[in-house]
């Protein structure tokens, strides 16, 4: 069944052109092009979502937007500005989300923004339901595409459902790539073993446009899995750090925009429930091989382990462990702003300048995040912390134990546990030697952070024993 749509723009032959393309996509679309004629619109029919102009006559946008509000507080809105200068003078994200706009698309863009938007505000059962399926699967077919345009993921790692929810390619080489499952094509996961198996194919290529989409599939299928007992906890793992992995890239590739928040709340959500249910991950932990030095990557593994060490503490709760793991997945995205030569080097390969460079990164985190106060002040001063030492030989500001928040120690440690683990292509447990092999290494850390980052190797049920033998000797 498909979803319908009201577009509301002045520019008749763009409105034209706009509900062509999302026909073709599988929308109901309904167009007007007056604010008078959309709330009527909006008054005799229910529909899924409004692609609005803020710019529209007799009823402006804004009007608009309030009478959404009142009347159709569950609508989605995709609002559309006519240039960047609104977002410059006037407003920022926060004050349009305020106003009800779940997503803002500044001109000029092209189309197929119109249904990622769209595609970004649907959970995962309308994203199927508006998925035009066919049984079996459509001829494969080559195409010359940039690889700029794509987002990669290991093909052991791919999960799809009954039907895949976008085009999934493989690499023929540069720049040509074949496309081998169209979306709406029933998956077939005996195909996908057959390029593992018989063409050693690794990666699973799809268009960057559709992360968000794939980052929403995961991180469903990943829930369903966290809540069946007898799935494995290896697999369990490897689903959160996909949708985590992805989520970061997708951060680091468009920036903080309202929806790339509220899917990031979902995936701490996620990792919550993973660090709470499996209570067998300290085995995994333990074992735990993988050297991936892809930021992606290490915002996942810094993100599972501050959880763990967060369920060691007494105060822990579903809120605070939450915030730590969005403060992790956004931990270095100061980075963003370093140049993409110091990005690709470890600190102990900088000269001073660089040195001085890199120290900035929680500073510019922080100054990325400033105007989104969506995002708790907590998550920012973790970021802006995270590599504060106790003994006061951290930065920015080099201060010690006392001036730092223990929430930041814990990420700090995490941090530069991963960090370890990835340089050293090394197994938790020797990581954790190299880590407390010199005494001026452990005076940088809190103790109690460390005691308890050490907690999460070891099983539960005896910790619980140890405990309530010294409750008795008490
Ligand atoms: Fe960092
Ligand atoms: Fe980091």
């Amino acid at each position: 069944m498909a979803l319908p749509v009201l577009v509301a723009d002045p520019d008749r032959k763009w409105l034209g052109d706009a509900k062509i393309h999302l026909k073709e996509s599988g929308y109901e679309v309904d167009a007007v092009d007056n604010g008078r004629d959309a709330q009527l619109a909006l008054f005799r029919k229910r529909y899924f979502a409004i692609i609005l102009n803020f710019d529209l006559k007799n009823h402006t946008g804004m009007q608009v937007l309030k009478f959404i509000k009142f009347n159709h507080p569950g609508l989605k809105v995709v609002l559309v500005l006519n240039s960047e200068e609104y977002l410059q003078e006037y407003f920022d994200y926060e004050d349009l989300q305020k106003l009800g706009a779940q997503e803002v698309l500044v001109r000029p863009f092209e189309n197929h923004k119109l249904v990622d938007s769209l595609e970004g505000q649907q959970n995962f059962s309308q994203l199927i339901k508006n998925l035009k399926k066919r049984t079996g699967q459509s001829e494969e077919s080559e195409e010359d595409v940039d690889e700029d345009e794509f987002t990669k993921v290991r093909i052991k790692e791919f999960f799809s459902a009954k039907h895949v929810i976008f085009d999934v390619y493989i690499k023929l080489r540069e720049g040509k790539y074949l496309k081998i499952l169209h979306a709406g094509d029933s998956f077939s996961k005996e195909r996908i073993d057959k390029y593992i198996n018989e063409k050693s194919i690794e990666f699973l290529y799809f268009k960057e446009h559709d992360r968000k989409k794939y980052i929403r599939f995961c991180n469903h299928l990943a829930r369903k899995i966290l809540g069946n007992k007898k799935a494995d906890t290896k697999m369990k793992v490897a689903m959160v750090k996909n949708v985590a992995e992805k989520f970061v890239e997708e951060v680091f590739v468009e920036g903080i925009k309202p929806s790339i928040l509220d899917q990031g709340k979902e995936i701490c959500e996620t990792v919550f429930k993973l660090v709470e249910g499996e209570k067998d991950l300290f085995k995994l932990l333990k074992e735990f091989q993988e050297f991936d030095p892809s930021a992606y990557s290490h915002a996942f593994l810094v993100s599972l382990f501050s959880a763990m060490i967060i369920r060691q503490f007494e105060w822990q709760s579903k809120l605070t462990t939450e915030t730590v793991s969005l403060a992790c997945l956004f931990h270095d995205i100061g980075k963003m702003k370093l140049p993409q030569e110091i990005n690709e080097k470890r600190p102990e390969d900088m000269n001073a300048a660089e040195l001085e460079q890199y120290q900035m990164h929680p500073e510019f985190g922080i100054e990325l995040l400033h105007a989104n106060r969506s995002i708790p002040p907590s998550v920012k001063q973790i970021i802006y912390q995270h590599h504060e030492c106790t003994d006061g030989t951290g930065f920015p500001k080099g201060v010690k134990d006392n001036k730092i928040f223990t929430l930041s120690k814990i990420v700090h440690v995490a941090d530069e546990f991963s960090h370890i683990m990835v340089v050293n292509d090394c197994a938790p447990p020797a990581a954790l030697k190299i880590m407390l092999e010199n005494e001026a290494n452990i005076a940088r850390y809190n103790g109690v952070v460390l005691e308890h980052f050490m907690k999460v190797f070891v099983d539960p049920k005896i910790l619980q024993e140890i405990e309530e033998k010294k409750k008795k000797i008490c």
